[in-house]
């Protein structure tokens, strides 16, 4: 026996808290548009089309959860105002293409994690309509179209964690702005598309080595104009040619953290004029790069540093947050941080420091922050005794303080927080990588 749903207005009232957390900005209208009606398929529930038809002309909403679905077989087509699908099962069957046209459909989230090994997606329609696409977590390893242009107005596209390798994408994204390919198995990326207005693209966790055009395999970045954020985490990458950057003069982010990078060419950033914050989390780097740029963030946590040198950070005179945590920092020469005027936050725990010089902060009037946790100072006099010591916290939790003089405090300047926390034994994992 089939059933049909003739889906009336008031047939499944729940907000949809789902929506919100992943939409960006400019689809979150979205959750109003599902706000009052939204057909939802809980978990667990076995649903096989077959028996069930879904027939609205109301309903904007579907919100799949279930652990089995059978025959889906363009079961959509007969909701003529769907735009918002959200469909996340185990199904054997199951494939983007059976979802049917969904050419009024505009954020689609597809997500199968059964048996379904038909891992080569053949986009048959053109989704005319769709600016929100993501296929994230679906096993795919290769996408290919039979349409010229299927995906004309999509602009965030997440193929993360698939099994993917190379894109061969012969069609145009030139509206696409944020792409997502985290977590699949590139170890080149090239466009070859000619100029795009991408954004943000995130290319974490796959097996990059190098970035720059070259000849051998790298992320190229030639194409990427546009370019504000770009994340590159969790790769192999060792090489930064000298023009790796020379395209993307509009980036303001930048996380190249957990590579193999062991030093960087200060010429590699003349291009990057409008970088705010730099990652480098996470490498092998025995030196604070000498880069020049006007950078506010720079975090070098969890490299091989071990002392900070009068020229370290010379050229960096725009940073206010420094992050210099579980490095194997010995010793910081006294006029380091000469130039640091602007510097807010400063991250020195995890190191084996034992005494910064005397006059070591003179220069530091906005540094309100100070964390030496998980050194090796025995006496706080060691770091508060500067006349004009400006900070408001220091945390020197974890440090082998023994005693504390009352005259500490009596030169100790203003109004100044510092967190002992003596006793506690455990030292933080800072550093989750193979040394
Ligand atoms: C949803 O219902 C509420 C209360 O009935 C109403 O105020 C709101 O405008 C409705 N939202 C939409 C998008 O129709
Ligand atoms: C879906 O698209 C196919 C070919 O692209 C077309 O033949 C079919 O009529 C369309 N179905 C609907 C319901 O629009
Ligand atoms: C990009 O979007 C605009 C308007 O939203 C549309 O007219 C144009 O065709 C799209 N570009 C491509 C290459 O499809
Ligand atoms: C892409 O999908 C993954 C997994 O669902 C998610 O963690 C990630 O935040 C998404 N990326 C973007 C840019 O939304
Ligand atoms: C490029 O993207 C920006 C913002 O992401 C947008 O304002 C602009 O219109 C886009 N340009 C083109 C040619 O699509
Ligand atoms: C870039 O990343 C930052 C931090 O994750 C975020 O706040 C910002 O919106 C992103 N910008 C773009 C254009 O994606
Ligand atoms: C940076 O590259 C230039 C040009 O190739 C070279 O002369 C210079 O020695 C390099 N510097 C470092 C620190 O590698
Ligand atoms: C930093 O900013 C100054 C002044 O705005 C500018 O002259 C200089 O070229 C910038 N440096 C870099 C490396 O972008
Ligand atoms: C860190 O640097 C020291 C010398 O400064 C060297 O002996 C050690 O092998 C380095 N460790 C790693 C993991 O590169
Ligand atoms: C820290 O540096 C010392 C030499 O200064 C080196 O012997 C030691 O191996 C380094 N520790 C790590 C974890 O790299
Ligand atoms: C403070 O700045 C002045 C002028 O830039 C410089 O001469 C001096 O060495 C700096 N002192 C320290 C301790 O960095
Ligand atoms: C000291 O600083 C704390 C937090 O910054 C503030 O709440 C407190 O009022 C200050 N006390 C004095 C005496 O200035």
């Amino acid at each position: 026996m089939k059933l049909s749903f003739v889906l009336g207005v008031a047939l499944v009232l729940s907000p949809l808290i789902v929506l919100a957390k992943f939409l960006p900005p400019e689809i979150i209208s979205f959750e109003k548009v599902c706000e009052n009606e939204t057909l939802k398929f809980k978990r667990n529930d076995l649903i096989d089309f077959n028996e069930i038809e879904i027939i609205s002309d109301s309903i904007e909403c579907v919100v799949i959860r279930a652990s089995m679905v059978q025959n889906a077989n363009r079961n959509f087509d007969r909701l003529p105002n769907l735009k918002y699908l959200d469909v996340d099962l185990y199904s054997d069957s199951l494939g983007l293409n059976s979802l049917g046209n969904l050419t009024t459909v505009r954020a689609l989230k597809f997500r199968n994690t059964g048996n379904y090994d038909v891992r080569v997606v053949e986009v048959q329609n053109e989704y005319p309509n769709l600016k929100y696409l993501d296929l994230s977590s679906n096993q795919i390893e290769k996408i290919t179209s039979d349409v010229k242009n299927p995906f004309p107005e999509v602009r965030y596209l997440n193929l993360s964690w698939n099994y993917l390798n190379s894109l061969e994408f012969n069609y145009i994204f030139s509206n696409l702005s944020h792409l997502d390919l985290s977590g699949n198995t590139f170890n080149e990326f090239h466009w070859n598309l000619g100029r795009q207005n991408l954004s943000s693209l995130v290319l974490d966790s796959n097996q990059m080595t190098a970035i720059g055009s070259f000849y051998y395999p790298t992320v190229d970045l030639t194409d990427f104009y546009n370019l504000v954020n770009l994340s590159i985490a969790d790769n192999k990458i060792h090489t930064i040619l000298q023009d790796a950057f020379a395209s993307t003069p509009n980036l303001r982010r930048l996380d190249l953290s957990r590579n193999s990078i062991k030093s960087l060419n200060s010429s590699t950033f003349q291009y990057l004029s409008n970088l705010e914050v730099l990652l480098l989390d996470g490498n092998l780097l025995s030196l604070i790069p000498e880069i020049s740029a006007n950078i506010s963030t720079l975090s070098l946590n969890c490299n091989n540093i071990t002392t900070v040198t009068r020229n370290s950070l010379l050229n960096l005179k725009t940073l206010r947050k420094l992050y210099l945590e579980g490095d194997n920092i010995t010793y910081i020469d006294v006029d380091a941080f000469q130039n640091q005027i602007l510097l807010e936050e400063l991250y020195l725990g995890g190191n084996r420091l034992n005494f910064l010089p005397r006059l070591w902060c003179a220069n530091m009037t906005n540094l309100r922050y100070l964390d030496l946790s998980w050194n090796k100072f025995t006496l706080l006099e060691a770091v508060t005794y500067s006349p004009n010591f400006p900070v408001n916290e220091i945390n020197m939790e974890g440090n082998p303080l023994t005693f504390v003089h009352s005259s500490t405090f009596e030169s100790m300047p203003k109004n100044v927080t510092i967190s002992l926390n003596i006793g506690s034994e455990q030292l933080p994992r800072l550093c989750n990588r193979p040394v």
